[in-house]
């Protein structure tokens, strides 16, 4: 990729208010942007996150009340993403999912899952303070917002187009996924949603500071 093209999908790239609802996005573009978040890295390379693809329209309504940013966007994106990351039960750095995880993903040996779970746990409670459930959810969100870029650049690449929202009561909307989604929300709770499609209209023209209120070189 060029330098000039890969400006382009960053300048293409807009949190898009309204999505032409006549137009799909094709499965094997979708699974490209699926498999760069598959792929995105995380810390400790844990993984924390769970992506829910809403396409039953009725399940989409049931989002709308909780999720004042999103009505537009759920009537009319071709795709609309859940992004779940894990709670404390399971990314603790004792949680059973963590050693599972060593074992059976990262497929670490016996002597080496000891040092790197004292590691971890001297991490969260030390090096980072993760000490309370809030604080290691934020935690492992933070993990998921790299998703969150990764899978908007992609779609920007392959011309679509794409919104995150936080826009919902982070309460209400868990409310909705434990009973409606099927999802343990003691277990993940909601980091953000992500809305993609094609642009219905033009995006307004792109601001952003200088180069050189960004940036201090030493
Ligand atoms: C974490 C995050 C949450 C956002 N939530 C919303 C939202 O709920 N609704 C919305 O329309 N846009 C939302 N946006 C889009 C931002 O308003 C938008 O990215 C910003 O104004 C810059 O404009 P641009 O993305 O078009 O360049 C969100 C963006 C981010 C990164």
């Amino acid at each position: 990729m060029t330098h000039s093209e890969i400006l382009s999908a960053f300048n293409f790239r807009h949190a898009c208010k309204i999505f032409d609802s006549t137009r799909k996005i094709s499965e094997t573009d979708f699974n490209l942007i699926l498999e760069s978040a598959r792929l995105s890295p995380s810390s400790f390379g844990f993984e924390p996150w769970h992506f829910v693809i809403v396409q039953d329209p009725n399940l989409r309504n049931l989002l709308k009340p909780s999720a004042w940013g999103a009505p537009v966007k759920l009537d009319t994106a071709s795709h609309f993403v859940l992004v779940l990351t894990m709670k404390s039960p399971l990314i603790k750095w004792n949680a059973d999912n963590v050693l599972d995880f060593m074992r059976n993903v990262q497929h670490l040996s016996e002597d080496l899952i000891t040092p790197r779970i004292k590691l971890f746990q001297q991490f969260q409670n030390i090096d980072f303070d993760l000490t309370d459930d809030r604080k290691l959810f934020d935690w492992a969100s933070k993990q998921s917002y790299i998703v969150m870029g990764n899978m908007m650049t992609v779609a920007a690449m392959l011309g679509i187009d794409s919104c995150p929202i936080e826009g919902y009561n982070q309460v209400e909307t868990d409310k909705v996924l434990q009973e409606h989604f099927d999802i343990d929300t003691t277990q993940y709770g909601i980091s953000y949603m992500l809305a993609l499609g094609y642009r219905l209209n033009e995006p307004k023209v792109k601001t952003r500071k200088s180069m050189a209120q960004i940036t201090t070189w030493k």
